[in-house]
């Protein structure tokens, strides 16, 4: 018998902007992704202001998602997906954010799309927003910072509220919505990037305006959360954070408490206020140390608290250490890195593996909510080369995927409320953090490369069989 739910989720997740392509087809708008160029390790990617013929922008053909749909929820069904984490392109469905009404065009391939997995009994799980929003609203109200975006997404929710209210029950607001307490996330998820034009790690970051433009998505997602409760009582409404485990380095108290406050700040901060429905006490001397003022409207207090969502979603790649002592290595991170840890491996781009701290986290997450979760992300970005047989044959990813969902299995043991479980980038995507191909994730290999080139033929991997048979003996056959 599986320690697994029956009706356990098993599935993989994509993001829009990182596999659609077609970023101008049938009247789609540019979001910031489509301003957004290539990049690598050891190179950042840039924002532009505009299209520049000298550059290399990933998201606009990138597996062409748009022209393959069919093809490849296929093949997520031949290894028995259960569900598929995917998102709307806001663009899509209004190019500039501020249409009154809806493009009809971008509308028909989300049914398209969702239709083709329910033939396969497939639930969707849709992001609303994973990293994106038209550039229009960039440049008219820097992104985020502008209160007029709440609007705007909630003209957006309810006309996909109501368009797909028949094929999707489950939605989550904002992807790594807590990315945006961290100076790279005033790029990738607040768009206050107006007029700026460069390296995103260079970008100007001001936190007080970072957080005003969280607070807006806060009001966003509780207002979201309301109607969807309101109007549409069968959704399943999520948050969606990006867990950055940490621990003290050393049992020195001064790491304890630098990494209690780490944790605070940057995991619990956000989820703080979705589940409990309001900012937490430590926010307050933060704050104040920070000289952060939030401006906030008569009614958001009681919209947070009415918001709070029904489940808690998160991506879990890494984990890292926290210290206050000199002279450590440092180690890379998903958007943000850390102390390395001495017990840990790093993968190629410097990620840290610690599927114990996947158990750990989970236990966390619970005992702090008690809501049910799923973790919609989780993998192994690995450079895939073919074997002479013509074949990808990745046992790193399959080992990685392994001792992951071990764990999981532990937590489940442990008593947690897990519900389902996507691994990241099911099918080769461009990286978000780099913009590269070189970095792949899926089950499903695609024939496309940097420097553009590649048929975007699709072949299955070695985890793609793998994968097929965890999900047919439910998480018990992990060999
Ligand atoms: C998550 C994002 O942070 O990590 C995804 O939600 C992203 O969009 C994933 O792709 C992996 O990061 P990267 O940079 O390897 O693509």
């Amino acid at each position: 018998m599986s320690v697994f739910r029956n009706d356990f989720l098993w599935g993989g997740a994509c993001a829009a902007n990182q596999f659609e392509g077609a970023w101008d087809v049938d009247g789609k708008g540019p979001s910031v992704p489509d301003m957004c160029t290539n990049g690598s390790l050891k190179v950042p990617k840039w924002i532009t202001t505009a299209q520049r013929p000298d550059k290399f922008y990933p998201s606009h053909e990138s597996i062409d998602f748009y022209h393959h749909y069919e093809e490849d929820i296929a093949l997520f069904a031949e290894m028995g997906f259960k569900t598929f984490r995917t998102s709307i392109a806001w663009t899509r469905i209004f190019p500039t954010g501020m249409e009154e009404e809806p493009n009809e065009k971008g509308l028909e391939f989300y049914d398209r799309v969702f239709s083709c997995c329910k033939k396969y009994g497939i639930e969707p799980l849709v992001t609303i927003s994973h990293y994106e929003m038209p550039y229009a609203l960039v440049e008219k109200y820097n992104g985020w910072q502008g209160r007029e975006c709440i609007e705007f997404y909630m003209n957006f929710c309810r006309t996909i509220f109501e368009r797909y209210k028949d094929l999707v029950k489950y939605w989550l607001t904002f992807n790594e919505i807590n990315c945006g307490t961290k100076p790279n996330g005033n790029l990738v998820a607040l768009s206050t990037c107006r007029g700026y034009e460069g390296p995103r790690n260079l970008m100007p970051d001001n936190e007080e305006i970072r957080y005003q433009a969280l607070h807006h998505q806060f009001v966003a997602s509780a207002k979201a959360v309301i109607y969807a409760h309101e109007h549409y009582p069968k959704f399943i409404m999520g948050n969606m954070i990006l867990m950055a485990t940490s621990y003290p380095l050393t049992c020195d108290p001064a790491d304890v408490l630098a990494n209690q406050q780490n944790m605070n700040n940057m995991n619990w901060f956000c989820s703080d206020v979705m589940c409990r429905g309001e900012y937490p006490y430590y926010s307050r001397r933060f704050f104040e140390e920070h000289d952060i003022n939030i401006k906030m409207e008569p009614g958001d207090t009681e919209l947070l608290k009415n918001g709070t969502v029904d489940l808690y979603t998160f991506s879990y790649y890494l984990s890292t250490c926290v210290t206050t002592h000199k002279d450590v290595e440092q180690v890379a991170g998903n958007m943000i890195g850390g102390t390395k840890n001495p017990y840990l491996k790093s993968s190629d781009w410097g990620w840290q593996i610690d599927p114990v701290g996947l158990r750990y986290t989970l236990n966390e997450i619970y005992s702090r909510y008690g809501l049910p979760m799923m973790v919609v992300e989780n993998g192994l970005g690995a450079y895939d080369i073919k074997s002479a047989d013509g074949k990808i044959h990745d046992p790193y990813r399959i080992e990685y995927l392994r001792q992951h969902i071990e764990q999981m299995r532990e937590a489940v043991k442990d008593g947690v409320d897990l519900r389902g479980y996507t691994p990241w980038g099911c099918i080769d995507l461009v990286a978000a953090s780099t913009g590269e191909m070189a970095k792949r994730y899926g089950f499903i290999y695609v024939n496309k490369f940097d420097d553009g080139t590649g048929d975007l033929s699709r072949e299955r991997k070695d985890s793609f069989y793998w994968y097929k048979k965890v999900i047919a003996s439910n998480g018990e056959d992990l060999n």
